[in-house]
């Protein structure tokens, strides 16, 4: 399969294009942001725990990354509320669940072979810092070669500068009203841009907090493999 798998192009999933698909587990579902690969695949998809679900015992062969968006999500290894931040290193593995349910960002197969921190990650308690222009604040979640992935707050009518992506931008919208020239993307939105794109991004009355990651498009990361692999 292969969904939204072609980097150069620039994707915006809106909310109302959301639709949530049962996974092979009993109370899992999920939508589909990109996809490439079989049963097996690069993907990044917001999954959904049913009250009570849980998933088989897996090993996270090529890195689990996880945000969790809604309800609380549960391992073996501990509860991780709304707001976690989770990175699971190739190799490892673990058997989740939801006692009371929970609504996840999950990408599949996206780390750097080398990258092997485990994290964690409370979002709710972790420390802020000034971002580049007045209005913004962010959270660092996450770097490694190049590759940053980060929470940012945007005060209302806050307006960034016009920047460039060199290795691509991802964005989920996580409250609020994220804009720029393109257009004004709603909580849930999700927005991937190419290499080498630009933009001026700005927020209205509303504000906005975003989950970004910039410099993954054109790095090399384990789930290549199911792009170059895979039949479009
Ligand atoms: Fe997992
Ligand atoms: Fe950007």
């Amino acid at each position: 399969m292969q969904l939204n798998s072609d980097f150069s192009q620039r994707v915006a999933t809106r909310p109302e294009q959301y639709q949530f698909i049962d996974s092979p587990l009993a109370g899992v579902s999920r939508m589909m942001l990109e996809r490439a690969g079989a049963e097996i695949a690069r993907a990044t998809s917001i999954v959904r725990y049913a009250p009570g679900a849980g998933y088989s015992r897996h090993t996270h062969d090529g890195g689990e990354e996880i945000l969790v968006l809604d309800g609380v999500f549960s391992d073996e290894h501990g509860d991780y509320p709304a707001g976690s931040y989770l990175r699971n290193p190739p190799g490892t593995s673990h058997q989740p669940f939801s006692v009371q349910g929970c609504t996840l960002l999950v990408k599949l197969w996206q780390f750097a072979a080398d990258d092997t921190t485990p994290v964690c990650i409370n979002t709710q308690t972790a420390d802020w810092f000034p971002g580049l222009v007045p209005g913004l604040s962010v959270l660092p979640l996450h770097e490694h070669n190049g590759v940053n992935t980060a929470l940012v707050r945007w005060a209302p009518h806050t307006q960034f500068n016009r920047h460039l992506h060199a290795g691509g931008e991802e964005i989920l919208v996580l409250e609020g009203l994220f804009c720029d020239e393109f257009g004004q993307y709603p909580e849930a939105s999700w927005l991937r841009s190419p290499r080498y794109s630009t933009h001026a991004p700005f927020t209205l009355e509303q504000g906005a907090l975003i989950y970004v990651k910039v410099g993954h498009l054109g790095a090399d990361l384990l789930g290549d493999q199911f792009i170059q692999s895979s039949p479009k």
